[in-house]
């Protein structure tokens, strides 16, 4: 068989953000709270003229400098933050980036976790037809109630993914384990802007997931936890992972010292500090921090991804890094990306926080905001426009 996997990898995030210690200021909370606490330093707020869509649009335009885009056989669109209950927001996306009338476009939802089933979707079109590409692109705004203990743990970011045989970054390997268990950890209802959350418990039910993915993955693949040199997780905040990851070495009885399991995680989290819960395009964009941050190189190293997803669907798998990968990166850009965004104080984030909603079919026009590719024009007669910038 073919090796399958990710050929070429990129994500984009709004160019605003609210720091953490002005919102801990704003709220009389310890900043240490969000520093140390949950791990988190700033969060992106997308402008009135960014959604979904925009910033998926501009995760994705990067991937097709030097690659034709009639060859992208399907987009497959991971989100929770939908804008359309029926129109998939890959089909604006599709007319964004100019791909072929042929391709197919299909929006996957299962909270978090959308992103892993559409990669794995992905793997296996190409393993089919491997001449094709497949197009995966996760793109969402994390949005909690004002005063709730989720606020600081809001975000946005899109991540696009070029899924191909012979990939040039990470082969995935075709064996994983699974868990998925009825629950009520995080949710939203249709009629709701913000996700409902029982936070303690999400952070209990993460952790069982990731036990009983990892022991099904162990029963299907033959990489034991000794062979993966670095590990991904879902990041709805950077401790999450740290203590996911000490979960599972103690599951595993790891002997490593406490550095270098912390060595493991560590260049994996910096994006996410910076950019906050991204749903589901967070593992991703965790998986680009590491290998665009990994001072050592990572070519053959075994990485383990855990991906959750509320609700709940879990899933462990492995990949395997591919010589040469660095040079298929897009690092200065995403680091000027996040060097060159702009701080908000707490009543400009507040502004932002109060989106335009116009539910009634009245024309409203978006200020100008984003730096951007693409923007949010107006929405009017209950439709949304969408322009290049
Ligand atoms: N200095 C340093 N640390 C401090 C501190 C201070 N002044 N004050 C508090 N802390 C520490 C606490 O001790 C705690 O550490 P431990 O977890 O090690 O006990 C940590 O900061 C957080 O403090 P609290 O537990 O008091 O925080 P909280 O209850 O107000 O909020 C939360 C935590 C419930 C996770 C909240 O952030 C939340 O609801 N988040 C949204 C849900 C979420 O992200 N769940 C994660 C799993 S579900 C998932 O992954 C899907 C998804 O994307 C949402």
């Amino acid at each position: 068989m073919l090796p399958v996997g990710i050929d070429k990898i990129s994500f984009y995030t709004a160019n605003y953000y609210l720091d953490l210690r002005e919102l801990a200021c704003a709220q009389g909370t310890d900043p240490e709270k969000y520093y140390v606490g949950i791990g988190q330093e700033k969060m992106g707020m997308p402008a009135h003229d960014e959604d979904i869509v925009t910033m998926a649009a501009n995760a994705a335009l990067p991937l097709f400098k030097d690659e034709e885009s009639k060859n992208i056989s399907t987009l497959l669109f991971a989100t929770e933050s939908g804008i359309d209950q029926s129109k998939a927001a890959g089909v604006y996306v599709h007319r964004l980036l100019g791909l072929n009338e042929n391709c197919r476009v299909v929006e996957l939802k299962q909270a978090c976790y959308s992103a892993t089933a559409a990669v794995q979707m992905a793997c296996a079109l190409v393993a089919r037809q491997p001449e094709k590409t497949v197009l995966v692109i996760a793109s969402d705004v994390a949005k909690y109630e004002l005063d709730s203990p989720g606020e600081a743990t809001q975000g946005c970011g899109a991540v696009a993914l070029l899924i191909k045989a012979n990939p040039k970054i990470l082969e995935i390997d075709p064996e994983v384990g699974n868990y998925t268990e009825d629950v009520m950890d995080f949710w939203r209802p249709n009629y709701r802007k913000t996700a409902i959350v029982d936070g303690k418990y999400s952070t209990k039910i993460y952790l069982k997931s990731l036990k009983k993915a990892w022991e099904h993955f162990s029963q299907s693949s033959d990489v034991r936890f000794s062979d993966i040199s670095h590990f991904c997780y879902h990041l709805p905040f950077s401790r999450m992972a740290q203590k996911a990851h000490k979960h599972l070495s103690k599951v595993n009885k790891s002997s490593l010292e406490v550095e270098q399991t912390q060595a493991q995680i560590e260049d994996s989290l910096l994006y996410n500090k910076l950019i906050g819960n991204s749903y589901a395009a967070a593992l991703f964009i965790g998986f680009t921090s590491l290998i665009e941050n990994a001072e050592q190189s990572l070519a053959g190293q075994k990485i383990g991804f855990f991906s959750y997803g509320s609700g709940c669907v879990a899933e462990f798998f492995s990949g395997t890094v591919i010589e040469g990968y660095r040079q298929q990166l897009f690092t200065q850009q995403h680091k000027m990306m996040l060097d060159s965004r702009q701080a908000l104080n707490y009543e400009e984030y507040l502004s932002l926080y109060h989106a335009p909603d116009p539910q009634s079919g009245e024309r409203i026009e978006m200020p100008s905001d984003t730096t951007g590719g693409f923007r949010l024009a107006a929405i009017g007669d209950h439709k949304r426009e969408y322009v290049e910038r």
